[in-house]
């Protein structure tokens, strides 16, 4: 059977960068560059406090509209939780997708493999795509426990999601060891591990694995993003710092899709 055909898919994760201002402005920069294009998904993720401002700026445009991304969400819809962000309330200011477990939210704020699959069902309740993040950190790498912590994540992650549900996460490989430091995994590296996922995804629903897609993140660039495309498990991109600059983003989405 052949592979059903999957559309190229870049979000650009913003972190914890960006005054209201420049993020509206660098959304704009972002969705006047890709314009044009067609055949590829085109996302941002800038922090809370420009959600609904770039959810505003972006919904109006009809060519090729580029999509919001919140970069995390709490797991209940309401209630006395100081200081979180419920996924219905995404939604509410115009996101449509959610990126969850991210290694930094991992290693810096705690977060669980548990919590991560409690945010994904709360996001799929309220109507988003989470953005599903895996990846091994050096030590794990070099003890050669790669694939078996992706494997831990990526299970624990969409335990009790159902297949329809499943069918609207993308997942993405970002290996701890590139994150922010330049070195980016090797086209070889990466397509290992996306296969990997493919396969165990492949194993639980083998009608739905080969439409899904698995994102790469770590120092990509647009002068690496068209290798790590050449592989045929890799479907786009999780970019931070190459997406701080609309030039360096629109750059590397065309490079890639
Ligand atoms: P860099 O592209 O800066 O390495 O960050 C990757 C990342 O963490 C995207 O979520």
């Amino acid at each position: 059977m052949s592979p059903a055909p999957r559309r190229p898919f870049f979000c650009g994760n913003w972190k914890l960068n960006g005054s209201l201002a420049e993020s509206v402005a660098l959304a704009t920069d972002v969705r006047n560059g890709v314009a044009t294009l067609r055949g590829v998904d085109v996302v941002v993720a800038p922090s809370f406090t420009a959600l609904h401002a770039v959810a505003k700026r972006l919904e109006s445009e009809s060519a090729g509209p580029v999509g919001v991304a919140a970069q995390n969400c709490h797991w209940e819809d309401k209630g006395a939780f100081t200081g979180e962000v419920s996924a219905s309330q995404l939604a509410d200011v115009g996101c449509k997708y959610v990126i969850l477990g991210h290694s930094e939210r991992r290693q810096l704020f705690g977060e669980l493999d548990a919590g991560v699959n409690l945010k994904a069902r709360a996001a799929l309740r309220a109507g988003l795509a989470p953005i599903i993040c895996v990846g091994e950190t050096l030590a794990e790498r070099d003890a050669g426990e790669t694939l078996g912590r992706v494997q831990a994540q990526l299970e624990a992650a969409v335990a009790d999601v159902s297949e329809a549900d499943l069918a609207r996460c993308l997942i993405a490989y970002e290996p701890v060891w590139a994150i922010g430091t330049g070195r980016t995994a090797t086209p070889g590296q990466a397509q290992e591990v996306h296969a990997f996922i493919r396969a165990r995804l492949a194993a639980r629903h083998p009608g739905l694995a080969a439409s899904l897609r698995i994102l790469y993140g770590g120092s990509v660039k647009p002068d690496n993003v068209r290798a790590l495309m050449a592989e045929v498990d890799v479907d786009g991109g999780l970019v931070g710092g190459a997406s701080l600059k609309a030039e360096s983003f629109v750059r590397m989405v065309k490079e890639g899709s």
